[in-house]
């Protein structure tokens, strides 16, 4: 192992927290959170939703992070240095090729998405209106229908992604989420408050915290908690490469607790305002994929100062969007950079131009291509299902396997500094509960083939 230059960590203990931040808020939010709530029907999806957050995204959280700075470096070689250190097979590496790989395979898609909310943003800002939910729809399926359109967005997404994290862990990755943080935070509360005045909040809020009990369906529970794992970057060595900068003082635990809680308000806050504008236009919840790409731009069209406000809204969307993106990249270039010794731009340029002809793929699949399929899925399907919902879930389980059942409890207890009371509910939790839930989960999928 080439241990070139000494290992950079970040700036200060809020550094590292806003950066994880960065990487858990994302589309997951704002664009997927909110479109799954309407479409499995709201509240029992947002309560199984935080029951998994609980029970299974902070437990792994925490494991995951704990690999990382224990291993201090890249997904793969933190894997292979904890195994050795417990005397475990080196074949616990591939856990950290599969996530690293998997972050790829992400981002090829996520990068595409995040070409639409430029696209929308741009849309949005240059006054496009949007009368009837007739136009939203057309609107968006001719976004689908242009290659040209969606290859261009797609590499300005992408491009500005690379170029964070071409400059480095500090000053291209640290400071790009201290930027724009604070500033999607600021957009998002005044898009809440916003919401409660133009919008009908009380009728959001009973659509996601009502207790609906004949909701509760496997389908829900199965949704949920992949959703989870998204949200909180989990099983894919995002947060294990992020943790690998974290210095040794820092509580993983504390840290933790506040990433998961921070991820959790901005997807419920996302959804109080999307909703409460949603209903008071009396627009669909349950449209699908598209929900903030039709039905907003709707209701920015048909809203006082709805210019504005749309386009701080995309901006909103952006931030969170690439802040994510910039920790699917960073797992794989900080392997090639640390094995393979090459420079670290020359090593974020070339793994985005791979991703980038992925992308192209994607892009294509949604019209000229669209022809090619595989149990009825295109390509950009193919990738969100092969990645939340088989692997996110299998690299879960195995490393709450790993730090749970392999890792000898002292090398444990000397990276989760918590009392012995918190630290053997979160021990048990991680050993039983996660594992069993995850293996639950995956039974039910066995026996309920459908999508
Ligand atoms: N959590 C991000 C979101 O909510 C997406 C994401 C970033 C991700 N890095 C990840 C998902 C790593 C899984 C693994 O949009």
């Amino acid at each position: 192992m080439s241990a070139a230059a000494p290992r950079s960590t970040w700036s200060n203990r809020w550094a590292f927290i806003l950066v994880t931040i960065g990487s858990a808020v994302g589309l997951g939010n704002i664009w997927r959170f909110p479109y799954m709530t309407g479409a499995q029907g709201g509240s029992a999806f947002v309560l199984v939703y935080l029951l998994c957050v609980a029970l299974v995204g902070l437990p792994l959280l925490m494991a995951e992070i704990l690999i990382g700075r224990r291993g201090g470096g890249n997904p793969v070689s933190a894997m292979l240095k904890v195994a050795e250190e417990n005397g475990a097979s080196p074949w616990w590496g591939l856990l950290g090729w599969i996530g690293v790989l998997g972050a790829l395979l992400i981002l090829s898609f996520y990068s595409v998405v995040g070409g639409w909310v430029v696209d929308y943003m741009y849309q949005a800002g240059s006054g496009v209106a949007v009368a009837t939910p007739e136009a939203a729809k057309q609107g968006f399926d001719a976004l689908l229908a242009d290659p040209l359109r969606l290859v261009f967005w797609h590499t300005v997404f992408l491009a500005l992604t690379v170029g964070v994290v071409a400059r480095g862990v500090i000053s291209g990755i640290e400071r790009a989420s201290l930027l724009m943080m604070p500033a999607l935070f600021a957009i998002l509360l005044f898009l809440v408050l916003w919401g409660g005045m133009v919008g009908d909040l009380r009728a959001a809020w009973h659509f996601m915290f009502d207790f609906k009990p004949e909701q509760l369906t496997g389908q829900v529970v199965l949704s949920a908690m992949g959703h989870a794992f998204f949200s909180l970057s989990l099983g894919m060595g995002a947060v294990m490469a992020y943790g690998s900068y974290l210095d040794k003082q820092s509580s993983i635990a504390r840290n933790s607790f506040w990433i998961a809680l921070a991820d959790t308000l901005v997807g419920l806050l996302a959804g109080l305002a999307i909703f409460s504008l949603t209903f008071a236009h009396g627009l669909e919840a349950g449209s699908g994929p598209g929900l903030i790409f039709q039905t907003l731009p709707l209701v920015f069209t048909h809203m006082p100062g709805g210019r504005v406000v749309g386009t701080l809204f995309f901006l909103l969307v952006l931030f969170a969007a690439w802040t994510s993106a910039i920790s699917l990249v960073e797992p794989f270039v900080a392997w090639v950079t640390e094995r393979l010794g090459v420079h670290r731009a020359i090593a974020a340029w070339g793994t985005g131009f791979a991703v980038w002809l992925l992308g192209v793929a994607v892009c294509l699949s949604f019209n000229d291509w669209s022809g090619w399929k595989l149990f009825g899925l295109n390509l950009f399907d193919q990738l969100d299902y092969l990645t939340s919902r088989v692997i996110m879930p299998l690299s879960g389980l195995a490393i709450a396997l790993f730090v749970g059942w392999i890792m000898r409890q002292k090398n444990v207890r000397d990276e989760i500094s918590l009392p012995v009371a918190p630290f053997q509910l979160w021990w048990r939790v991680l050993r039983y509960l996660t594992i069993l839930a995850i293996v639950l989960v995956f039974v039910y999928r066995l026996l309920n083939p459908d999508p």
